[in-house]
């Protein structure tokens, strides 16, 4: 099977946060399973060429793109992922992809990714190559299956191409004014109230892309529950239950061969369960360069995660120093609001022995937090799968999360469920519970006999890509049994 990934960041090359973990991890399981994988990505200023041996593509050069009455040319890079047989397409366009940030809130956000989509759809024509799916990833990548069934549709070479939509966050939906659907190439005539591609009058990206793709899916069976709900579905809980039939949860994997204990290339010690002794020399490591006075009884907790509200930082401001209270240390590493910069930055100030907070991104950093402390806190409002709560788990590293989405698919309480729990996990969104919790891990931590055991399960659990990879094929397969005059809302309306 053919299958083209379209993503907006991707690991090695660029990242703001788990997608890019799933970009750079998916496409190297499908491609050990025998799929024939193109990925692509924009040629951000960040993505130094020589750093990833990329090389120009010379088949795909000074391509023209026009969108409404704008038009910019592209020049297309092509690379493999890291030790697979993935091949990755870059789209160099320095005047949408040279801006210092990946994604910005100017004016022409929306033209980025279009050209972006665009850019993909003319280097599959230009190749003559059909992908059998095109796997498209949030928002940045959502109008691809509209395209696909309208303004691309003359084209052959796409008569047997599917669409996949995985929704890695519904809170982010690139909501564009209405002009941008000139520009998208797409008919203005479908833009009304209610509309595929109206929402809340704005032009939403994602919403078209649930309208339109044949099959959608999450990334965690709980969230594509939470979803179709008014609490989680960000208001397109209505579209999402409309295609249920068509939507499907499949937790994320993560990448072992970048996120394994025993061979992590950030961390001053490699260890494993046999050897978890050794953990300690991280934990002593991480205080050290933070000026933390280390000792073995006293607990480190560690946060890495983007300063947004999706996080909980609202709920842990007015605990913190109630929790700090207790003989207890945090190091936090985080980027994002503001707000929580500047609060984290005068907790630090205030309490310097016990809480060190660096701000910025820092991926050697996140992977010393995550085997240096003891404790690892997510106490998320939303949560569509997190990857941090399985790498501390494989990292005996015990989470403390709010039971959502796919935290409530990893991890399971120590109290509630003595004889399989993995970490602590509490439900109720309040900075009461999320205190509750904390105090249970730190009162468990005493107990080494039940702490060990929380820790040899979550060493042992298996979140390696292959399985979820399985999933993500059979569901390729399912759409591509989807006839052309299936009933799905697309193809009855809008042929
Ligand atoms: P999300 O994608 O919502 O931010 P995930 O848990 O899925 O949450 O993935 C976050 C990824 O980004 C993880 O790999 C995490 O280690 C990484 N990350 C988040 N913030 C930082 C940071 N400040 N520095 C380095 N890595 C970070
Ligand atoms: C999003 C979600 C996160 C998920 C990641 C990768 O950023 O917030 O929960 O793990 O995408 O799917």
């Amino acid at each position: 099977m053919k299958i083209c990934f379209v993503s907006s960041e991707c690991v090695p090359y660029a990242k703001t946060g788990g997608l890019a973990d799933v970009s750079g991890a998916l496409p190297k399981a499908l491609a050990e399973s025998g799929m024939e994988v193109k990925t692509f990505l924009p040629l951000y200023s960040s993505i130094q060429t020589e750093d990833y041996d990329l090389k120009p593509d010379i088949s795909n050069q000074g391509i023209r793109i026009h969108m409404g009455r704008l038009s910019h040319d592209f020049n297309a890079w092509k690379g493999h992922l890291p030790n697979s047989k993935a091949e990755v397409y870059f789209i160099d366009c320095p005047t949408f992809y040279h801006r210092g940030e990946l994604y910005t809130n100017q004016l022409d956000e929306a033209e980025r990714f279009i050209f972006f989509q665009q850019a993909v759809l003319r280097i599959l024509q230009n190749e003559h190559w059909a992908p059998d799916i095109i796997h498209c990833n949030d928002w940045q990548t959502a109008l691809i299956p509209a395209l696909l069934k309208m303004s691309y549709k003359w084209d052959a070479l796409f008569k047997n191409t599917k669409s996949l939509l995985s929704i890695h966050n519904i809170g982010y939906q690139g909501r564009f004014s209405r002009d941008s659907i000139y520009g998208a190439g797409l008919p203005y005539k479908y833009y009304y109230p209610g509309g595929p591609f109206e929402f809340y009058d704005s032009f939403c990206f994602l919403k078209t892309g649930i309208m339109f793709a044949d099959k959608i899916s999450t990334v965690s069976q709980t969230y594509a529950k939470e979803i179709q709900t008014p609490e989680f579905g960000a208001a397109l809980e209505g579209v999402l239950h409309d295609r249920k039939k068509d939507l499907l949860g499949i937790l994320n994997g993560i990448d072992s061969s970048v996120w394994n204990p025993l061979s992590d290339k950030h961390i001053p010690q490699n260890y494993s369960f046999d050897s978890f002794l050794k953990k300690k020399k991280n934990k002593q490591a991480l205080l050290d360069a933070f000026a933390l006075p280390f000792d073995t009884k006293t607990p480190t907790i560690g946060i890495v995660s983007r300063l947004a509200i999706q996080k909980g930082f609202d709920i842990f401001k007015p605990v913190l120093e109630k929790i700090l209270r207790n003989d207890v240390q945090f190091v936090i590493l985080g980027t994002g609001e503001p707000e929580y910069e500047e609060f984290l930055q005068n907790m630090a100030l205030k309490y310097p022995g016990k809480i060190a907070v660096t701000i910025g991104f820092n991926e050697g950093l996140a992977h010393q937090i995550t085997a240096g402390a003891d404790m690892f806190l997510m106490p998320s409002q939303y949560e569509p799968c997190g990857l941090n709560q399985m790498y501390s788990l494989n990292y005996g590293t015990v989470p403390i999360v709010r039971q959502t989405g796919g935290l409530a698919d990893t991890v399971t309480d120590f109290t509630q469920f003595p004889t399989k729990g993995n970490g602590i996990t509490f439900s109720e969104y309040t900075s009461d519970e999320l205190f509750q919790a904390v105090e249970r891990a730190l009162k468990l931590f005493k107990n080494k006999q039940n702490w060990k055991k929380m820790v040899s399960r979550g060493m042992g659990e298996d979140f390696s890509w292959k399985a979820s990879a399985a999933k993500y094929i059979k569901l390729y397969q399912q759409s591509k049994l989807i006839k052309q005059e299936s009933e799905s809302i697309k193809d009855k309306i809008y042929d």
